[in-house]
């Protein structure tokens, strides 16, 4: 199946980023560069003249997904564009990846993506073009500084790896060991992006509160010290972080979500399984009591704070007592929401060679009744801000005309009819009622609290 010639030195892109928000945070940054290089955004893929599918590994449908996307990509007259494979499925199944489809152009990983503009002039020169080195100079000093945004939101990666090498996980392999980025790059990202318009900033690393650095007077500070100083942006009105590790949950940053008011009062804090046998052969490093533990006292110091979780099911080995301890930490943490898996043995991780592999029929079962029982709480949740008068920070149109959809500090979303207003706006509503998912809210004459 061939190229069309034009695709030979592409002129319009279209990226499609999977997975966690970094990738989405990638996928921008990919855009961002090309732009700078001359090429515009195409709106449906088949059309663009370069299509990067920004992937991601951590399931085995994700991967699965992948494949059938290239497929896709062929138009009716035999024709495709220029493909490039991205993101975690690029840096873990490299040259695997081009014996499967062929019509794959290009394969970069999440650390060398600063290296597309060539990477795409060889694919058009015909030769091979496969990055997926891990270089130790960061990607980010060789990436363009940020555009103005299209939303009053934006992703800023702060820190990227892990080093916890849960026995489930390709994240240490895909993304490689932990590596904060520095103060005074991340401070000049934010500025650059509230300068563009952005009022909320959510903060991203895969293991985001072990982020560590020195201050502008060389003081060793932690992601608390530097969400207090982001906070110091005045038109920067919110600030959110994600996913939080247990074991680096500080003292100062349990203090923080008291007394910095710009950090939201939501806490997406993965604990996996409400087992410590369990959780010990995950290589979790935290018990069930340490985790509940740091709940209890981030609750202390904001009281209101919502939280949020990822569970797997049917990790190897574990028996129905120990799945029914998962559903006991879901009732004990009344989670306002949470994200829950089947187990997926992933190839090269310690667990996909754990004996008692779960039969998929007991994960579906097990998956079905912890997702009912997360959905019982956060129904539970939502329903309880039904009367409070909160702040909410309009995202995007609603369905219907004058409709419009923002978030409150705990982030639900919240449905209100305001035509006089726009997007990008904060302003005060009463929850005048609840659903499952989303709001709906009525401006407020009083104040938030
Ligand atoms: N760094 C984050 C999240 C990493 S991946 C953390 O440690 O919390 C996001 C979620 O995917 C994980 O929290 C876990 O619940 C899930 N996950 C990771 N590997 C998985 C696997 N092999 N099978 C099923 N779920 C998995
Ligand atoms: Fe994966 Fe565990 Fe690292 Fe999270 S902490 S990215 S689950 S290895
Ligand atoms: Fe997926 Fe890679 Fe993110 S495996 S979840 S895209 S870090």
């Amino acid at each position: 199946m061939n190229r069309n010639d034009a695709q030979k030195t592409p002129a319009t892109f279209h990226v499609k980023s999977f997975g966690c928000q970094m990738n989405v945070y990638d996928g921008e940054r990919m855009a961002e560069m090309l732009g700078t290089r001359g090429m515009t955004p195409a709106a449906e893929g088949a059309e663009a003249d370069l299509v990067i599918l920004n992937t991601c590994h951590i399931r085995e449908k994700a991967v699965d997904k992948v494949y059938s996307d290239i497929g896709r990509l062929t138009r009716e007259d035999g024709t495709r564009p220029m493909i490039a494979v991205a993101g975690c499925v690029a840096q873990a199944e490299g040259g695997e990846i081009q014996r499967r489809a062929r019509n794959v152009d290009i394969v970069v990983g999440p650390q060398a993506y600063h290296r597309l503009p060539d990477l795409i002039d060889k694919a058009g020169r015909g030769e091979e073009a496969v990055d997926t080195d891990m270089p130790l100079a960061s990607k980010f000093g060789a990436l363009p500084a940020r555009t103005r945004q299209a939303r009053p939101t934006a992703f800023l990666t702060i820190m990227e790896g892990c080093d916890k090498f849960c026995t489930y996980c390709v994240v240490p392999y895909t993304r490689g060991a932990e590596i904060s980025r520095s103060w005074s790059a991340i401070l000049d990202e934010a500025k650059a992006l509230v300068d563009g318009g952005v009022r909320e900033i959510t903060l991203l690393g895969q293991n985001v509160n072990a982020w560590t650095g020195e201050d502008d007077k060389g003081r060793t500070q932690g992601m608390d010290g530097l969400a207090r100083e982001l906070a110091k942006i005045s038109d920067l009105k919110r600030i959110r972080y994600t996913t939080s590790h247990p074991n680096d949950m500080s003292d100062g940053l349990i203090a923080a979500h008291g007394d910095e008011p710009k950090l939201m009062p939501f806490l997406h804090l993965p604990v996996q399984s409400g087992n410590d046998r369990i959780l010990k052969a995950m290589n979790r490093s935290h018990s069930v009591d340490s985790y509940l533990r740091i709940i209890e006292r981030v609750r202390e110091a904001r009281p209101d704070i919502a939280l949020s979780g990822d569970f797997i099911v049917g990790f190897p080995g574990e028996s129905d007592a120990e799945f029914e301890d998962t559903l006991k930490i879901v009732d004990q943490v009344r989670y306002a929401q949470c994200y829950s898996f089947k187990y997926s043995p992933r190839p090269g991780t310690p667990a996909a060679d754990m004996d008692h592999q779960i039969p998929a029929e007991v994960m579906d079962e097990r998956l079905a009744r912890l997702q009912a029982l997360i959905n019982q709480h956060q129904v539970t949740f939502n329903a309880a801000t039904v009367g409070r008068t909160t702040d909410i920070l309009l995202e995007r149109k609603g369905r219907h005309p004058g409709q419009l959809i923002g978030k409150s500090p705990w982030l639900q979303s919240v449905v209100v009819t305001a035509p006089e207003l726009a997007i990008g706006d904060m302003i005060d509503v009463d929850i005048i009622s609840a659903g499952p998912n989303s709001l709906a809210g009525e401006l407020s004459r009083r104040k938030a609290a």
